[in-house]
C-alpha cells in the first residue's frame, strides 16, 4: 500500500475548464502517467490522456507537470516531495481538445511544408551508401521522437499566434539540418529555406527547446546555430552563393 499524495488535473474541453484536486495512492517507482491512469481506475475514468509506449520512445505522453513541459511517462514521482502537489495541465501551446489530450496537427502542417529527402535520381533505394561517419554526424536529429515538448515550450510559438504561419519551430529546423547534412540529399537551398520558408531568423536562441528535449538533442547548438551561420555565410558571400547555384550536389 503506498501513501497518498494530492494531485491536480486540468479538465475540460475546447469550451474552457478547470483543475480539479484528487487524494490518490502513489507508490514506489511509479512514474506521473502511472498516477493518471490510476486516477481513470479508480476516480475520473473519462480523463482524457494520450499514451503508448509507456518507455519514453513513442512521444505522445506530452504535458505540462508543475508547469514544466514534461514526458508523463519519464517524470518520477519520487522528484516531487511527498507533500507537495502535483499539478498535471495539458500543453499551452496547442488547442485542447479534452482532459490532457491536446490538438498538435500544427506540427504535422510543418512537416508536410518541409520539402522531403531528394536523393539522387540516379540511385535507386537500396542502392544508397553512405560513409559511417557521414551516418553519425546527423543520427543525434535522429533521436527525435515526435513529442513536440520544443514546439510547446518556444515562445515564438508560445506566445505568439501570428507567428506560427512563418515559423517551423525547433523540431523542423533539426530535421532540415539532418536532411542538410544527409549526403544523398541533392538539395543545395535548405539553409536557404530555412531563413526564407522556415523562418529561422525569429529564434533568438534562447535554448529552452534544447532544455525540455527528453531525447537531449542539442537543438540549439549543433542545429539551428549551425543552419543560422551558414545560412548568413551563404547570403553574404557571393562566390559561396555563386557556387551553390553552379556546382550542384
Ligand atoms: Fe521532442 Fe526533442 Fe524531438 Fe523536440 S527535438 S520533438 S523535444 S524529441
Ligand atoms: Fe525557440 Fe529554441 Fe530558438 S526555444 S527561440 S527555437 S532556441
Ligand atoms: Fe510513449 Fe510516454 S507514453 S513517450
Amino acid at each position: 500500500m503506498g501513501e497518498q499524495r494530492n494531485f491536480r488535473v486540468w479538465r475540460g474541453d475546447d469550451n474552457g475548464g478547470q483543475l480539479e484536486d484528487f487524494q490518490v495512492e502513489v507508490n514506489d517507482g511509479e512514474v506521473v502517467l502511472d498516477i493518471i491512469h490510476r486516477l481513470q481506475a479508480t476516480q475520473a475514468p473519462d480523463l482524457a490522456v494520450r499514451w503508448n509506449c509507456k518507455a519514453g520512445k513513442c512521444g505522445s505522453c506530452s504535458m505540462e507537470i508543475n508547469g514544466k513541459p514534461r514526458l508523463g511517462c519519464m517524470t518520477r514521482m519520487s522528484t516531487f516531495a511527498p507533500e507537495e502537489t502535483v499539478t498535471v495541465t495539458p500543453l499551452r501551446t496547442f488547442p485542447v481538445i479534452r482532459d490532457l489530450v491536446t490538438d498538435v496537427s500544427f506540427n504535422y502542417q510543418k512537416a508536410r511544408e518541409l520539402p522531403a529527402f531528394a536523393p539522387p535520381a540516379d540511385v535507386a533505394p537500396g542502392e544508397y551508401r553512405m560513409q559511417q561517419i557521414d551516418v553519425e554526424r546527423s543520427q543525434e536529429f535522429r533521436k527525435c521522437i515526435e513529442c513536440f515538448l520544443c514546439q510547446n515550450v518556444c515562445h515564438v510559438i508560445r506566445d505568439h499566434e501570428d507567428n506560427k504561419q512563418a515559423f517551423s519551430g525547433p523540431r523542423f529546423f533539426i530535421r532540415a539540418a539532418e536532411l542538410d547534412m544527409h549526403p544523398l540529399d541533392t538539395r543545395t537551398d535548405r539553409k536557404d529555406a530555412a531563413v526564407e520558408e522556415q523562418g529561422i531568423g525569429y529564434c533568438n536562441i534562447t535554448k529552452c527547446c534544447t532544455e525540455v528535449c527528453p531525447e537531449h538533442i542539442k537543438i540549439t547548438d549543433n542545429a539551428i546555430i549551425p543552419m543560422k551561420e551558414r545560412a548568413v555565410d551563404r547570403r553574404y558571400d557571393p562566390i559561396a552563393w555563386l557556387g551553390s547555384k553552379i556546382f550542384r550536389r
